[in-house]
Formats: C-alpha cells, sequence, structure tokens
C-alpha cells in the first residue's frame, strides 16, 4: 500500500530553503557591490551557521539526515549506478555525494570569505588577523570556489529537473512537505525510528542558536 511517510525532517527542510536563500542572495549581493558588501558578508555567516548546523545534524538529527545512513559504500554506489538498486527514499548514493560536496563548497567558500579583501573598502573580519599573502591567497581561493559552487548547484538542478521530467518523480515537493509516497516498508528499509518529533526540533532549534551565538561571539 502506499503512503506517506515522514523523509525530511522540519530542520533539514528550512536548513536547505534558508541555506539555497543565503547563497543566491549573496551572489547578488556581490555583484552588486559597494555597500551590498555587507549584505554579502551577512548572508556568508548565515550561509556558515546553517552548514555548520548541517555538519552536526549529520550526526544529531533523524534518520535520513545522518551521514551514516546515506553516505555510499563503493558498493552501493556502483550497484546504484547500474541501476540494480530501486527508488530510496533519503538521497540516493549519487545524490549523497553530491550533498557532500555542496556542503563542503560552501564550508570553503563562507570560510575563506571570512579573511577575503576587496581592495576597495570591504574585508572579512579576520583578514586583519592574518599576512597579506595569506589574504591574498584566501581571497582568490575564494574568487575560484564560486565557480565550482555554481557547477554544483547547476548539476543539483539539473538532476532535479532530470527526476521530474524523465523519472516523473518530484523531489522538490518531499523538500517541502517533508513526505514522499512510499511502501509502507520501502522494501524493507523503513527508517526504525520516528522522523521530525517535536523534540528532535528543540534539538535543532538549540543547536542552531549555539552555533550562531558562537559564530557571532567569534566575528566580532
Ligand atoms: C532553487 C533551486 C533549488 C531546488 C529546487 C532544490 C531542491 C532540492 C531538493 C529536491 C533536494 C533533495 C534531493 C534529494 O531528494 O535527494 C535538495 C537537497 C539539497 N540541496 Fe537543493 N535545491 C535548490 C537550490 C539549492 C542551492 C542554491 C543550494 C546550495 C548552494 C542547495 C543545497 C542543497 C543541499 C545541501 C541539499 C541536501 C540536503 C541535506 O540533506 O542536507 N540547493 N535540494
Ligand atoms: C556562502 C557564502 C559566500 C558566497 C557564495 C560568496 C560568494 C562570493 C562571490 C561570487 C564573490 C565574487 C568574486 C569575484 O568574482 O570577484 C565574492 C567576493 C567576496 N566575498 Fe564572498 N561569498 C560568501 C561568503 C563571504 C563571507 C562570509 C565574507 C566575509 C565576511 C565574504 C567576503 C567577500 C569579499 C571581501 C569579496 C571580494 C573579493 C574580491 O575582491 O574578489 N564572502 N564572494
Amino acid at each position: 500500500m502506499k503512503q506517506k511517510i515522514r523523509v525530511w525532517d522540519l530542520p533539514i527542510r528550512l536548513f536547505h530553503w534558508a541555506l539555497a536563500l543565503c547563497v543566491i542572495l549573496g551572489i547578488i549581493f556581490v555583484k552588486i557591490g559597494g555597500n551590498a558588501m555587507q549584505w554579502h558578508a551577512y548572508c556568508g555567516y548565515i550561509a556558515l551557521a546553517l552548514v555548520l548546523f548541517r555538519i552536526i545534524w549529520g550526526f544529531l538529527g533523524s534518520w535520513h539526515s545522518r551521514f551514516a545512513n546515506f553516505i555510499p559504500t563503493p558498493k552501493r554506489l556502483i550497484a546504484y549506478l547500474r541501476g540494480g538498486m530501486g527508488d530510496s527514499l533519503g538521497h540516493n548514493p549519487l545524490g549523497a555525494l553530491s550533498v557532500i560536496a555542496i556542503l563542503l563548497a560552501v564550508l570553503i567558500q563562507a570560510s575563506t570569505g571570512l579573511f577575503a579583501d576587496d581592495d576597495i573598502f570591504f574585508q572579512g573580519p579576520f583578514a586583519k588577523y592574518v599576512s597579506n599573502a595569506t589574504v591574498a591567497f584566501l581571497t582568490s581561493m575564494h574568487r575560484f570556489n564560486q565557480y565550482i559552487i555554481m557547477a554544483l548547484v547547476a548539476l543539483h538542478i539539473g538532476a532535479i529537473l532530470f527526476y521530474q521530467f524523465y523519472k516523473k518523480e518530484s523531489l522538490v515537493a518531499p523538500m517541502i512537505t517533508g513526505d514522499k509516497n512510499g511502501e509502507e516498508a520501502f522494501g524493507g528499509t523503513a527508517p526504525p525510528e520516528p522522523i521530525d518529533t517535536g523534540k528532535q526540533r528543540l534539538v535543532a532549534l538549540t543547536i542552531f542558536i549555539a552555533v550562531g551565538l558562537g559564530l557571532y561571539y567569534l566575528i566580532n
């Protein structure tokens, strides 16, 4: 019997759309330049807090959020690529790799930004603590890595369109509502624990506030 199964907890969904918004707005603000650089920095700080939260949530979060439950072994990845695996409730093995790549790329982008300098009037809050050579190096990394992020996001959206129009499966709706239509025991892999409970949401909020306060303290 087909039934709705909660896959993405509310913290993951909020994390996702907030991260997408921060990265897109951050790029728009940097292209505007001038006073908008301050807003570029704010978007970057929030993106950094979100990714740090996501890394912790990858250990403490609900079933499909935990790295251990979606980072594939080489064997699973090959089985998936050969088409020998059915649908998966959480990230599929290939999608999982792209998730890790995006998280890493945004982590690098936001951290190098803290040391970057535009040689006009704006610099990241940590640039003053390191040598000019380090600032120059991290700024060029910050400039280069933008293309990696853009390529990964293009691939990300391409994959979602492929699922939508070729495989006729919407991945976007579950990232909004949290639910997928699945078999009662999805290939025997339905998670053995409740997903998206009130307690989990409270833990997530506490982690995010702690990360946010920690960053605020460091940056100021
Ligand atoms: C606006 C267009 C976007 C759409 C429609 C979209 C949609 C989605 C969907 C449907 C998933 C779940 C994929 C799955 O089922 O395995 C997902 C995951 C993800 N997306 Fe996006 N996305 C968008 C933009 C972005 C951007 C701009 C970023 C960041 C640069 C991003 C980062 C991620 C990450 C990190 C995940 C993994 C979620 C997790 O488990 O933490 N997305 N996205
Ligand atoms: C996810 C977060 C971030 C993204 C996606 C991002 C993206 C970008 C992009 C696309 C550029 C333009 C590079 C160019 O072509 O010239 C840029 C420049 C810059 N960003 Fe970020 N950034 C992020 C976070 C930050 C943070 C947290 C700071 C510091 C508070 C920062 C400070 C700067 C500075 C100073 C520049 C100018 C560097 C130059 O002159 O090339 N960024 N960033």
